[in-house]
């Protein structure tokens, strides 16, 4: 048996111990010694559970224990999961990890140990949950220049989003329930801030470009201010509002990467991506087009991705399989209001933006006019401008109007 410790048991913790003993014989036709999993890592005691004895709440011993080949990182964040990480791959431990901040944060200097120490960091859970994404992008997709990521990568967010479209539930009442379906994270903000996507497109993008690029690198927008409002307006206009985290190279090698709130139209295949689903597409220049679908959090499709890089490193027991992913980080980035794109605009007393000539038609171009009345509510949208053209033009609408809303548009 290949002994394994879980560290933190958790929402995720708790789904990759219940998958390893549910699927036990059939992991064992993949691993042939089979996973055991010797430790579990916690402050707290879980009296009368059946793993109580594996329970500890002292690294160290997992750290000692020569047995123990792979370590299970659950625990989140970049504090003491760091430090855990660190001192398991300096001994020489295998490391598979579902934790996004600590990948997009020391991605780089945690693959380099794993490589130096001849040991293997493995993170398909990191990044939509139980949907492999990383794998293909490392292995299936390595023929390809990747031009285009663009994905809804938090379940949370879109759970949220769907709920309010669907079942007209307040933003309050959508965080709730994701809170008690195990889908946020401990500190809810970093989903409904876009931070979570943010990290997980830096580490989309770190695998594209083949450079760290850090969180820090990635400018996030978001779900706060969307309102009940402008999810039926985007409805009156054939349309959903989705996060989407965006991964977009550049003619001349930079790239754009981001979060943001979007209209997306019913031919984008996003659009049908509803509730915790995550849906990814990747642009290749060689195979054009794929998309990747399926859950993208919770306690067993994130445990899924876990467990099978636990199966991964069992048979790549010797060896370290992924070297070099990526580079050192630097400036590779460029801000994104370079893409030009269309805008939502969702503004109080303004003149009717259908009526001749508008100040809106003058600012935004030809607009697609939503809904329209002078000196009531105007909603439309822009033409397609660069971010620099229209925020030059909305401050300039802002003296006339009372902007509300305003959000990208895709495509
Ligand atoms: N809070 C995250 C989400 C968990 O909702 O997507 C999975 O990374």
């Amino acid at each position: 048996m290949i002994k394994a410790a879980i560290l933190g048991f958790g929402v995720v913790g708790c789904g990759v111990y219940e998958v390893l003993k549910q699927n036990s014989s059939q992991i064992k036709t993949k691993c042939e010694a089979g996973i055991e999993i010797k430790y579990i890592l916690d402050i707290r005691k879980f009296p009368g559970a059946e793993y109580e004895d594996k329970v500890t709440d002292d690294f160290a011993v997992i750290e000692n224990d020569p047995e123990i080949k792979i370590v299970i990182e659950t625990i989140g964040g970049a504090g003491a999961a760091y430090d855990f990480t660190r001192r398991a791959l300096e001994r020489g431990k295998h490391v598979v990890t579902s934790n996004k901040e600590l990948v997009a944060t020391h991605g780089y200097e945690l693959l380099s140990l794993a490589e130096e120490k001849n040991v293997n960091y493995l993170f398909e859970a990191s990044v939509g949950g139980g949907i492999p994404i990383i794998r293909p992008i490392i292995q299936c997709l390595s023929a390809n220049e990747i031009t285009e990521i663009i994905g809804i990568l938090n379940g949370t967010t879109n759970y949220i989003l769907t709920m309010m479209i669907n079942a007209g539930m307040s933003f309050e009442q959508a965080l709730e329930l994701a809170k008690s379906n195990g889908y946020a994270e401990r500190n809810p903000a970093s989903d409904i801030e876009g931070v979570d996507a943010g990290r997980k497109i830096a580490i989309l993008a770190s695998l594209a470009s083949g450079h760290h690029i850090y969180p820090e690198q990635v400018v996030c927008e978001g779900i706060m201010e969307i309102t009940l409002d402008d999810v039926r307006y985007a409805a009156e206009a054939g349309m959903v509002i989705k996060l989407l985290g965006r991964y977009k190279k550049l003619d001349g090698g930079k790239i754009c990467v981001y979060v943001a709130p979007h209209l997306i139209g019913q031919e984008s295949m996003l659009s049908g991506v509803s509730g915790v689903f995550n849906g990814i597409i990747v642009r290749g220049n060689a195979v054009g087009e794929v998309m990747f679908y399926g859950r993208g959090a919770g306690d067993m499709p994130t445990a899924s991705a876990v467990v099978a890089d636990v199966i991964d490193a069992a048979r790549h027991i010797d060896k370290t399989k992924n070297k070099r992913l990526w580079g050192e980080g630097g400036a590779f980035t460029q801000d994104s209001k370079v893409l030009r794109q269309r805008y939502y605009i969702r503004a109080e007393g303004a003149a009717n933006p259908a009526g001749e000539p508008s100040d809106a038609e003058r600012l935004f171009g030809r607009l697609e006019v939503i809904s329209g009345g002078t000196g009531g509510m105007s909603v439309f949208i822009t033409e397609e401008m660069d971010g620099c053209e229209f925020e030059k033009a909305l401050d300039e609408y802002k003296k006339s109007a009372m902007v509300l809303s305003c959000m990208r548009v895709l495509g």
